[in-house]
Order: C-alpha cells, then sequence, then structure tokens
C-alpha cells in the first residue's frame, strides 16, 4: 500500500501534490495511507516525502475541480486532525464522478469537511481576537517600533491569519510566535515561518494597558458567565494578560451591580442593548436548532473574506434581532458608526428608521434588522470616511449571508430599504418607484416591501421635500404593520 508522508503544516501545495500524484496513477483511496512526517507512525521519515511526488508513475495529470473545492481544502489542511489528507483526497476522488457532491450537506464525507472548516475558522477568528502584542523597547528600525506576541493556535492557521494582522499593523514592525509556526511583518514583506517557536518571557506595560482596557469595558451588570467564556474560552486567558482580572471581576461583580444601582436613577437601556440581551439569552437557553446554525452563520461571517470590503473595513457588521422574527429589514451596508460599533443601523440612518418604525407602532426588537453588503464601503476625504455605494459583485458576494439569514429567520415580510437591498433580493435592478408602494413575491413566497433608504432622506437638501419624502417613508412603514398584523 503507498503511504504519503506529509509535513503538514497546513500546506495545500504538499498535499495537491500528492493528491495529484495519486490521483493520476488511479490510486483508490482505500489504497493509500497518509501520515505525517514526523509523527509517530512515520516509519519512512524523509525519504518517504521525498518519494511523494511523481511516485506513482510518471505521468502527472492536472484535474479540473470545483472552485469551492480548492478553498474548501486550503481551510481544511490547517485542521490539525491526522485524518484530513485522506479525507480529502477521498473527497477529490468521489468528485471526478460527482461534480455537486460538495453541496450534499447530508454527505458524511462532507459533513466531516464542513466541520473541519468551521473549527479552522473559529481557530482564525479567535488569533485576531486574541493575539496581544508586547513592545521589545531596545529592537526600532528605522524609527519603525518592533512587538512580539505569542499565541497558541490549535490549528495551522498562522499562514492563513498573517494577513490581517498586516493590514491592520502595518506600520509597525512585528512577529507573532507560536507553537504551530511563526509571521513575520517588517513593513515590506510578510514571512511565514513553519518551525515552531518557544514562549518570550517578557512582559511589559502594554500588558498593563490591556488590563485598564477590559476593566473599562466590563460591565458587571451584563455578565453572562457562560456567553464570556464561549466568546473568550479559558484555553486563551494563559497568553493574555487581563485574564488574570477575569476571576476578580466576576467575583465583585453583584456588588459592583448593586453599588451602581445605587449611585443611580434607574434609566432603560438603549434599544439595542435590550435587543441583544434578550436575544444572547434565549441563544443561551436553546442548544442546538436555528439558535446554533444562526450562532455559526455570524461567527463564519466575522472571518469574511469573500470580497476585497474587509480589508479597510473594522469588522464584519451582521444582522441582528431574534431569529423567529416574522419581520425582516434589509439596508445596504453599515456605515461609519454601525462599523464602529459593529452593530446595524445605529448612526443617523439609524435615528430615521427607528423615528419610522415608532409612527408606524412596530417594535424593532421585534424584527430583525440586517444589510445586503456586511463590510463598511468608503473612501478617505480628508479624514472623513465616506460611503460608498457597494458594487454589483459586492452585493453578490455578500448575498451568501443575507440568504443565511433568510434562511434561519424565515421572516414572513421582508422590506428591502433602498436599490441595493432590493437588488439583493431579487437580482433585479429597477426604479424604487416602480416596485415600491406594493406587496410583492419573493422567488419563496415571503412577501416584500420595497422603500427607499433612510439615509437617502438625510440628503434631500429641500426641507418641504425632504418632510414630504419622510412621511412617504412612514406610510410605507404603516403599510407593512397592517400587513404584517394580518399575517
Ligand atoms: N445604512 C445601512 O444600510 N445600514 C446600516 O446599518 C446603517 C446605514
Amino acid at each position: 500500500m503507498p503511504v504519503v508522508s506529509l509535513e503538514g503544516r497546513g500546506d495545500f501545495g504538499e498535499w495537491r501534490d500528492a493528491a495529484r500524484s495519486l490521483l493520476s496513477a488511479h490510486v483508490h483511496p482505500d489504497d493509500v495511507r497518509w501520515i505525517v512526517s514526523g509523527g509517530a507512525d512515520d516509519l519512512f521519515g524523509r525519504d518517504a516525502a521525498a518519494h511523494n511526488q511523481g511516485q506513482y508513475g510518471d505521468r502527472v495529470q492536472a484535474f479540473s475541480v470545483p472552485r469551492a473545492f480548492v478553498e474548501a481544502a486550503n481551510a481544511a489542511l490547517c485542521h490539525c486532525e491526522p485524518d484530513r489528507f485522506a479525507l480529502l483526497y477521498r473527497i477529490l476522488w468521489r468528485l471526478q464522478a460527482d461534480r455537486s457532491l460538495l453541496g450534499d450537506t447530508a454527505d458524511r464525507d462532507i459533513v466531516h469537511l464542513r466541520a473541519l472548516i468551521k473549527n479552522v475558522r473559529r481557530d482564525a477568528h479567535k488569533m485576531t481576537a486574541f493575539v496581544r502584542f508586547r513592545e521589545v523597547p531596545d529592537r526600532r528600525v528605522e524609527e519603525r517600533r518592533c512587538f512580539v506576541a505569542w499565541f497558541e493556535p490549535e490549528h495551522y492557521i498562522v499562514a492563513r491569519t498573517a494577513p490581517f494582522f498586516q493590514r491592520r499593523f502595518t506600520d509597525m514592525d512585528w512577529v507573532i510566535a507560536t507553537p504551530k509556526g511563526s509571521a513575520i511583518w517588517d513593513g515590506r514583506s510578510l514571512e511565514i515561518s513553519a518551525e515552531s517557536a518557544e514562549k518570550p518571557q517578557a512582559e511589559d506595560a502594554t500588558d498593563d494597558l490591556w488590563r485598564t482596557y477590559f476593566a473599562n469595558i466590563f460591565n458587571p451588570a451584563r455578565l453572562k458567565i457562560k456567553a464570556m467564556q464561549a466568546e473568550m474560552p479559558k484555553k486563551y486567558w494563559k497568553n493574555m494578560p487581563e485574564a488574570d482580572l477575569i476571576p476578580g471581576l466576576i467575583a465583585n461583580a453583584e456588588q459592583r451591580v448593586a453599588e451602581m444601582a445605587a449611585r443611580e436613577a434607574s434609566q432603560p437601556p438603549a434599544f439595542h442593548e435590550r435587543l441583544q440581551a434578550a436575544w444572547q439569552e434565549k441563544a443561551e437557553d436553546e442548544d442546538g436548532g436555528p439558535d446554533d446554525a444562526f450562532a455559526g452563520l455570524r461567527q463564519d461571517a466575522a472571518t469574511c473574506e469573500r470580497c476585497p470590503l474587509h480589508c479597510h473595513a473594522t469588522q464584519t457588521v451582521f444582522g441582528e434581532g431574534p431569529i423567529d422574527a416574522a419581520l425582516m429589514f434589509v439596508g445596504e451596508q453599515p456605515g461609519d458608526q454601525e462599523d464602529l460599533a459593529g452593530r446595524v443601523f445605529v448612526g443617523p440612518a439609524g435615528n430615521v428608521f427607528d423615528h419610522a418604525l415608532t409612527s408606524a407602532g412596530i417594535v424593532r426588537e421585534q424584527a430583525y434588522v440586517t444589510n445586503a453588503v456586511k463590510h463598511f464601503k468608503y473612501e478617505m476625504r480628508g479624514k472623513r470616511r465616506i460611503h460608498q455605494r457597494p458594487n454589483v459583485g459586492e452585493i453578490e458576494h455578500c448575498r451568501w449571508w443575507l440568504a443565511g439569514e433568510l434562511d434561519i429567520v424565515k421572516p414572513k415580510i421582508v422590506v428591502a430599504m433602498g436599490g441595493s437591498a432590493y437588488f439583493a433580493l431579487t437580482g433585479e435592478r429597477k426604479a424604487l418607484d416602480e416596485v415600491r408602494g406594493h406587496p410583492l413575491a419573493l422567488a419563496n413566497g415571503q412577501i416584500l416591501f420595497v422603500t427607499v433608504h433612510p439615509s437617502y432622506l438625510l440628503r434631500i437638501p429641500d426641507e418641504a421635500r425632504r418632510r414630504q419624502e419622510i412621511a412617504r417613508f412612514h406610510s410605507d412603514m404603516l403599510a407593512v404593520h397592517k400587513v404584517l398584523r394580518a399575517c
């Protein structure tokens, strides 16, 4: 039986060469053994690795595979599970006879593949959130400050995640060292090393900054230990300077809440805080089902790189609201304030939207609110970030997430606010006046209402016309509410 020995450090090229060679020689997946070189069962060591390419025949053919498979294999190979090589080769083999295999979500191999990808994405997301840089004070290169960070990923995600840090921390030199390879940025090139690194022992003033920051953003009144540990799993704590504060903050939370209540007249929290709390509570109460699917979708979207908009946006701004809402609103894309807050419709357009809902008697907390595009697109003018309309390609790339939201929430009524939302939902580009003002049907039978985008109302210079248009927007919302009540 052929034995293929791979380094297995997330390198797609290494696996692809071996797989191509095996497939060219028609080696059945059951007739090959994949091992990690240097691992316990690697009797062949380097010799086996050297024989991988072209070992099974001199003529190595090229094979065409769906692009989605290449993306999936790239991600799954970063997983540390030894079976991943065999799984991917089996899927590659099966794809030769069934090009639609990847879409079969009930297939065992595909379920397994998706689970691997999900773990890798989650690990990469955690890396972007929990890497903590420390300055190396005596190392400055041409006035550029140097930083090091230590992180312990579960999987081989360093190469995959390093470009995120390159974009975010482009004006400093840094090294992210991990037991599964390192990334090094010097302002010009990003170097990835597969070698394991050792944990640096330094502690610096930045550690105190992290502690101060965390102590300040920690709100004892909103403490939910389970949700907090899901977001910031304990295994990451040891490399996060602020983590040693957590037990103390949790222990004192109750007392601090009592003190806060005694100090302040009680005020209702802002609507989005109530919304978030209710929604999170619900998600915690129920295991499995749509809540899990939604949490997974939202988590995947957090690291979305389907189009270049993620490069300059602060974060993905995902939809929010009850996931069994009967009513869904779809806007265009987050604005400047939404991008910073990570919440939909919390800026000036959000105010216009809120007023219209209130005037129509619609309770925002009962609706699901989202956007066609999940990243803020803008151009810099001086120091200001000026909104730019997303183009057709960007909307189409992002439709993946909107379709997922529609699939899980299953609203009875969807309201498209503006042309981008209408296009995202229907694939049609029409003058809004043609489709506005009367209920339409979406392909899946849901009712679609179309209205203008709230930001459009903010841009009307003439006062009298603006009032007129705002009144029309309010009456659109009233019409939506009437149909909603009748549903
Ligand atoms: N405009 C939108 O379309 N969505 C927001 O979240 C904010 C402004």
